[in-house]
């Protein structure tokens, strides 16, 4: 039996923090379990392997979405496990689909939306908050990124779970394997659609945008598009609603914090930029080394697959002073949470506009949180953190 660190022991997952904090102390670049991966722990490390794909490469990790039960996951033809030149060809004529008029046109929809949501959450009964608030946001958001109309959002919300869960853990499980691949043909049958219909009849849409993107003359192919659109369910959807209900957590754990964020809306920005640092939804990131490499005074092998814990470079104290403590005067926006170097994210504007008119339509209508009649639950992953179920009771002011 090996005596490396669990990442995934349960024990790790329910609070990783201290165990990030030991890393960082004492073995900042080493080995744990599953795999014998390399846990990177440090800011200063997870930026320079970030900053460098040449040497870490995501390109190296695509193997790991595409094992022999389901060869052609369009995820894995992504530009999220793709290197430079091919990760920049692909990421600029995405760019241009993905600019500032997606946002100016999202905003009076999402704020519109959040506020109809928020109206929708009953008051003074329990209610799992995932499902009553966080996910409802970012799978409208999605839908209409993705032209899937408001009457498929629930079969949107499947695909994501049934995804995501085999993204972040992988499985042996046969009849799970069966599950993934009928999803994965499923959506692949509706974005083929979508894609069809735009390309008959553009619309003003991000769908519609892709189609039109060129650069130096020329265009996404439809395995591009797939799997960029693959990319959105995975990347735009779990990460979002982690932290949404991150929020609506530290509102129920903080009632002060919660009430002064009502009576001064305008810090919300400086709210969620603190609950990304120090609660974000992204734990982990996967990289292969193409050289030998050291790091931190340690070797590492060509062909190691490294974990980038960018939740504890989060809270390096190198970095930032008392690093557990949620300090809303915490100069910011800290932008490691939505990664660095080439695969920034590119989602990371709309999430932050997402989050923010959600949260503003919650502390419109609601003064206080406070548990609900069962305890939350919370995944298990090495990639992404957050509940997935949460429990608690809405009270007017
Ligand atoms: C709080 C919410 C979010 C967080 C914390 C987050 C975080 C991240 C991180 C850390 C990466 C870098 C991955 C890597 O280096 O391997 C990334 C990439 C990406 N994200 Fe997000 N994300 C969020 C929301 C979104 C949303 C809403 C969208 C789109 C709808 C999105 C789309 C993307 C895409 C397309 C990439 C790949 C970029 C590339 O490979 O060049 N993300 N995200």
């Amino acid at each position: 039996m090996s005596s490396r660190l669990n990442l995934l022991a349960p024990e790790v997952r329910t609070n990783p923090y201290p165990v990030y904090a030991e890393l960082r102390r004492n073995a900042p670049v080493s080995q744990v379990d599953p795999d014998g991966l390399w846990a990177i722990a440090r800011y200063d490390d997870v930026i320079a392997v970030m900053k460098n794909p040449r040497l870490f490469s995501s390109e190296g990790i695509r193997r790991t979405y595409r094992p022999a039960w389901i060869p052609d996951y369009p995820l894995a033809d992504s530009m999220l496990v793709l290197d430079p030149p091919c990760h920049t060809r692909l990421r600029s004529l995405v760019n241009r689909a993905f600019g500032a008029p997606v946002l100016t046109r999202l905003e009076p929809r999402i704020r519109e939306l959040s506020r109809q949501i928020v109206a929708r959450i009953p008051a003074g009964h329990p209610v799992d908050f995932v499902d009553a608030f966080s996910i409802r946001v970012p799978i409208a958001t999605l839908g209409d990124l993705v032209g899937i109309p408001p009457s498929l959002h629930a079969r949107l919300k499947h695909w994501a779970e049934v995804l995501t869960q085999f993204t972040s853990v992988g499985t042996n499980d046969t009849r799970q394997q069966e599950l993934i691949r009928h999803t994965v043909v499923e959506a692949h049958r509706h974005f083929e659609q979508v894609l069809e219909e735009r390309r008959r009849e553009p619309r003003d849409d991000l769908v519609s945008d892709l189609l039109r993107a060129r650069v130096d003359g020329e265009e996404l192919t439809a395995t591009d598009l797939m799997g960029f659109m693959f990319l959105l369910l995975i990347g735009g959807l779990e990460t979002t609603v982690h932290l949404l209900s991150s929020c609506a957590l530290k509102f129920q754990e903080d009632p002060e914090l919660m009430a002064r964020l009502r009576a001064e809306p305008a810090l919300i920005p400086r709210f969620v930029e603190e609950m990304l640092r120090h609660s974000g939804p992204v734990h982990g990131l996967m990289r292969l080394t193409t050289d030998e490499v050291e790091l931190s005074g340690v070797r590492i092998p060509q062909g190691a697959r490294l974990l980038l814990l960018v939740a504890s470079a989060n809270r390096d104290e190198a970095w930032f002073p008392d690093p557990d403590r949620f300090d809303l005067e915490r100069p910011g926006p800290q932008n490691l949470p939505f990664g660095y170097g080439v695969h920034f994210c590119l989602g990371s504007q709309l999430a932050r506009m997402e989050t923010r008119l959600a949260l503003e339509a919650l502390l419109a209508r609601f003064a206080r949180l406070t548990p609900g009649d069962s305890p939350s639950r919370w995944n298990i992953s090495l990639v992404m953190r957050g509940p997935t179920l949460l429990p608690l009771v809405a009270h007017p002011p």
